[in-house]
């Protein structure tokens, strides 16, 4: 069997043009450009990467953005004022405070300060419940971004058995609701699960979220698996790798993510999506 690479690098752009044609029809029906305000508090490296590409990404589709940068000993509650202004504000439809934050701050009392019509992250506890409840809303870019990876197969999802490693908010639990909505059997993982190998070994989906290189033995997969890996790790060599090793994985996966340009791309594209959809409920 030759594996097949899922590649989330040109999905996100067939994504970004249809969001662009979007954009347009709106500014014809005399519709204002969606906007999104990004929040960093801080200069953590990493976190200014993805802001940048956010507002890039922005800047492509034609949407407004506006950038606030705070410093890192920002109050939390100069933060909430901040984010209940961009919440009253009518040219702003998405508001997306970049995690992590500094450690003085109470990073879920800031989530839930975000309007959840606004919260493009999908991170409020009323998205997330919307989401377990199968309820319109916003859902979390990552499993959103997935979930489009997924169909971008030429599987049927339905009675597929899952498996998600890694339980963190962002990802590992709303990718476990996102699979069991399309009607597979998922099972999280984490560090205390026991026997990690039977449970890789017997799925037909694995989504890996841990973060560490290698953590996946390419052998682990089973024939004909579709492998995502969420992971971005930099390896002894300086170069990007995911968390599963994926030299071995081809040998055995039907479909693959590569690392980068899997489901990096594909997270900023669910973020574009998700503020577009804002935009369209806000203009209701
Ligand atoms: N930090 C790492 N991933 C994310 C994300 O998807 N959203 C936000 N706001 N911060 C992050």
């Amino acid at each position: 069997m030759s594996v097949r690479i899922i590649d989330g690098k040109s999905i996100a752009v067939a994504i970004r043009r249809r969001i662009t044609e979007a954009v347009r029809k709106r500014m014809t029906a005399g519709l204002p450009r969606p906007g999104l305000a990004v929040i960093q508090v801080g200069d953590n490296p990493a976190s200014s990467v993805y802001v940048s590409h956010k507002r890039r990404d922005c800047t492509e589709v034609g949407f407004h953005s506006e950038a606030y940068e705070l410093p890192l000993q920002t109050s939390e509650k100069e933060l909430v004022n901040l984010v209940d202004r961009l919440n009253k504000n009518p040219a702003i439809d998405g508001v997306l405070v970049q995690l992590p934050l500094p450690g003085h701050m109470d990073t879920q009392a800031v989530i839930e300060r975000i309007d959840p019509g606004k919260d493009v992250d999908g991170f409020h506890p009323e998205n997330i419940g919307r989401l377990l409840l199968r309820l319109p809303g916003i859902r979390p870019c990552t499993p959103y971004g997935i979930m489009s990876l997924l169909e971008h197969t030429d599987e049927r999802l339905e009675g597929k058995d899952a498996i998600v490693i890694g339980q963190s908010n962002i990802v590992g639990r709303p990718m476990a609701i996102e699979l069991l909505n399309a009607r597979c059997t998922p099972t999280i993982c984490h560090s205390r699960t026991r026997d990690l190998q039977a449970k890789v070994r017997s799925a037909d989906i694995v989504i890996a979220a841990v973060g560490r290189e290698g953590f996946i033995p390419g052998t682990w997969i089973k024939t004909g698996a579709i492998v995502i890996d969420v992971g971005i790790n930099r390896n002894a060599l300086g170069k990007l790798v995911g968390d599963v090793d994926f030299a071995t994985a081809c040998e055995r996966a039907a479909w693959i993510t590569p690392v980068p340009g899997g489901v990096g791309p594909m997270t900023r594209a669910a973020l574009l999506e998700n503020t577009l959809l804002a935009a369209e409920r806000h203009s209701h």
